[in-house]
Parts: C-alpha cells; sequence; structure tokens
C-alpha cells in the first residue's frame, strides 16, 4: 500500500503544480488584457456625481490631512495599490514595482491571489519580493473564497501580511473557462477564515460591486472590512470573454453594481455605514483620477483602492512612471479636498454632492434619498 499511497501522493502533486502552470498563464493573460483594456477616458458612474462648488468654503491645502486608517495604523493618503498579480516571472516583477511604489509613496497595497504559490511553492518569490521591497508598508495578501482557513494562514505568512484580502468573484467564476462550479458555500467558507485569522480580513469584489445584502450577511458573521469594488473600471467580463474560444458571455456587460452605487446603498448620508455595526467600507472599481477618489471618500469609503489606473503606468513605464502618478494624485487630492473645504477625508462626507443619470435612477429603485 505505501508505495500506491506515495504514488497518489505524487500524482495529486503533479496534478496541483500542471493546475498551478495553467494558472500562470491566466495571470499573465489578465495583465495583459486589463492594461490593453484600460481607458482613463471612459465614462462612468462616478460621472454621474458632481460635487457643488461654494466659492468661499476653500481651506489651505497645507491645512488638509487626507491620513485614514487602515487595519490600526494610520496611512497618509486615502487611496492603496489593489490586489492584483503575482506567480510567474513577469507578474514579480510588476509585483516588485508595485512595492517599490507604494514604499516610496507611503501608499498601502494588495497583490494577486497567492493561491497559485500555496499549490506550488517555486511560485512563492514572485509575491515575496513585496515584502523585500517594502518592509514596514501595509501589505495585504489575497486568496479567492473557498480556500481553507490554514491556506489564509499561509497566504498571511507568505508575505508577512498586515491583512487578508478574501475576494468573492462569482461573475468571473461563470465566465471563466476555468471557472469553479462551487458557489454555494461561500459564506461559510469566509466566516472559517474569520473566525481564525489572526490579521484584519478584508472581503472584496473584482468589479461587479457588493451589495447590501451581501454586506449585511458578510458583517452577520463578522466580517469588519469589505471593498465593494464595483463595476466601470477593468472588466473581468471581457476579460474572461477574450480568453474563451467559444461561448462568449459579451451580452452580460454591464452586470452588477458600480462603486458609488454600493456605497449609496450601504452608506447613510451622515457617512454611517448602515449594513452593519463596525463594518468599514473601502471602495474601488474604475478609479480614473484623484476626483474619483474623493467622491468615493464623499460617499463614505474609509479608502479607495486603484488598480487598472495604477497597472497601466507600471505596464507603459515601470516604477518610475507610477512613483509619478500617485505623488500627483496626492497632490491633488489634498487640493481637490481644500477646494471643497475639507481639512479631513471624513469632513468630505458633508460636501454637496449631485446625483444624477443612472445612478439617480439607482438610488430611486432601491428607495434611496
Ligand atoms: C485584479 N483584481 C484582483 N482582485 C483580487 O482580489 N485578486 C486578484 O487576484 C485580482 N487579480 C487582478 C488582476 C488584474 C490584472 C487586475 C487589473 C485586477 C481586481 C482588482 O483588485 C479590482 O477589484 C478590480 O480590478 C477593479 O478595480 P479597477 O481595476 O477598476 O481599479
Amino acid at each position: 500500500r505505501a508505495p500506491e499511497d506515495a504514488r497518489a501522493a505524487d500524482a495529486a502533486r503533479d496534478a496541483l503544480v500542471r493546475d498551478a502552470a495553467g494558472r500562470s498563464e491566466r495571470k499573465e493573460d489578465h495583465v495583459r488584457l486589463a492594461a490593453a483594456q484600460w481607458n482613463a477616458q471612459r465614462t462612468t458612474e462616478f460621472d454621474d456625481l458632481e460635487f457643488v462648488h461654494h466659492a468661499l468654503a476653500g481651506v489651505t491645502p497645507a491645512r488638509v490631512d487626507l491620513s485614514v486608517e487602515m487595519f490600526g495604523r494610520t496611512v497618509a493618503s486615502p487611496f492603496y495599490i489593489n490586489g492584483m498579480t503575482g506567480g510567474t516571472e513577469s507578474t514579480g516583477r510588476i509585483n516588485r514595482a508595485l512595492a517599490i511604489a507604494a514604499r516610496e509613496t507611503g501608499l498601502a497595497m494588495g497583490c494577486g491571489s497567492v493561491s497559485i504559490a500555496l499549490d506550488d511553492p517555486s511560485t512563492a518569490d514572485h509575491f515575496r519580493v513585496i515584502r523585500r521591497e517594502n518592509p514596514d508598508g501595509i501589505v495585504m495578501a489575497n486568496l479567492g473564497v473557498g480556500r481553507s482557513a490554514e491556506d489564509a494562514r499561509r497566504a498571511v505568512d507568505l508575505l508577512e501580511a498586515d491583512a487578508l484580502q478574501v475576494h468573492v468573484n462569482a461573475v468571473q467564476e461563470i465566465a471563466m473557462p476555468e471557472g469553479s462550479p462551487e458557489l454555494s458555500d461561500w459564506l461559510r467558507d469566509v466566516e472559517a477564515i474569520v473566525e481564525s485569522s489572526a490579521v484584519p480580513v478584508l472581503v472584496k469584489e473584482v468589479g461587479f460591486g457588493l451589495s447590501r445584502r451581501t454586506l449585511a450577511q458578510l458583517a452577520g458573521i463578522g466580517v469588519t472590512w469589505a471593498d465593494v469594488s464595483g463595476r466601470g473600471g477593468t472588466d473581468f467580463l471581457a476579460i474572461e470573454n477574450d480568453r474563451r474560444p467559444g461561448g462568449d458571455y459579451s451580452y452580460l456587460t454591464g452586470f452588477g453594481q458600480s462603486a458609488p452605487a454600493a456605497l449609496l446603498e450601504s452608506v447613510r448620508p451622515d457617512g454611517w455605514v448602515r449594513v452593519g455595526d463596525g463594518l468599514t467600507l473601502f471602495a474601488s472599481g474604475g478609479v480614473r483620477n484623484p476626483l474619483d477618489v474623493l467622491k468615493a471618500l464623499a460617499l463614505g469609503a474609509r479608502s479607495v483602492g486603484v488598480a487598472g489606473s495604477f497597472l497601466k503606468a507600471v505596464v507603459d513605464g515601470g516604477e518610475e512612471r507610477l512613483i509619478a502618478l500617485i505623488r500627483t494624485w496626492q497632490e491633488h487630492t489634498r487640493d481637490l479636498a481644500a477646494l471643497l473645504g475639507a481639512a479631513t477625508a471624513a469632513e468630505l462626507t458633508t460636501t454637496d454632492l449631485l446625483i444624477r443619470g443612472r445612478l439617480r435612477e439607482f438610488c430611486d429603485l432601491r428607495g434611496i434619498d
């Protein structure tokens, strides 16, 4: 029996490594297609939001402090590099560039799902590079829902992470050629991770939004951090469609909620999250510029995640291009907050914000005033 067991174990390990090889290709496809797809000029539901200008409301930019708390630590900027990639040589280089940019600008950062490194340790260095380049910064590990609590612990250990992002990506799983058929047990899976995690767990979407009902369910199992990650930016339906030999899901374009819609549904006008005590919301999905950052903060997001915009900068011009872009965003978010009369990120929730178009319609349909 023993040699048979050994052979079975070898076969299982080989299967994992083969699977990891397929995933390597996927990681590279995602980066290539996301960067090619990114369009900073595209119209989104952030355009349905408009600040009212009050000419005498301004404060001096030097008085503005937009620092926010993330996982018990203070970070100077109210936006961060969202989870994206890792697991291959070229995506490891992107992680290195992102980590250097995070270190130089003081931003918190995530990484792509580390499940590939848990199954094939030879790929782990493409994630470890993040901690090597950025030993003191806030780093979030990342795993897809469906992995065990033990895997979550290993993911956090791998990056010596300050927090763990767990992504829930049902739409992507449906559209992805190699998607998981298991969607039913996700809430229990998240609960098991939250119960045993030594670091804060942040549950996020990947560009289709978290509804009020979903956030209430998450709050009910003890989740205290979530990123609504809505539609309007990186479009994983389009990406997975491009990766599909046939069976096109392009008719689903526009499925899900935008980040502004998700925030409007779940945060009260006074900035309190209405879906559960103790839940702190981040927002991401389609953030193209500093004005979008301020709009998300005004709708009650604690901080704002950026993936596609920053990935495009790295792919086009490496860490130098990204550092320059982030510095511009840091300057502009401060100056725009000054213009709006907000000396802090929290004060942005008291600005006058008009809601138009499709977003207004969403509010009407969902009974939000
Ligand atoms: C992602 N995103 C993502 N999210 C996650 O939690 N785990 C992951 O492994 C990945 N992988 C990934 C790869 C690439 C190339 C991109 C661009 C993005 C999703 C990301 O964190 C974010 O939720 C969405 O991209 C929406 O934000 P943007 O891109 O519109 O700013």
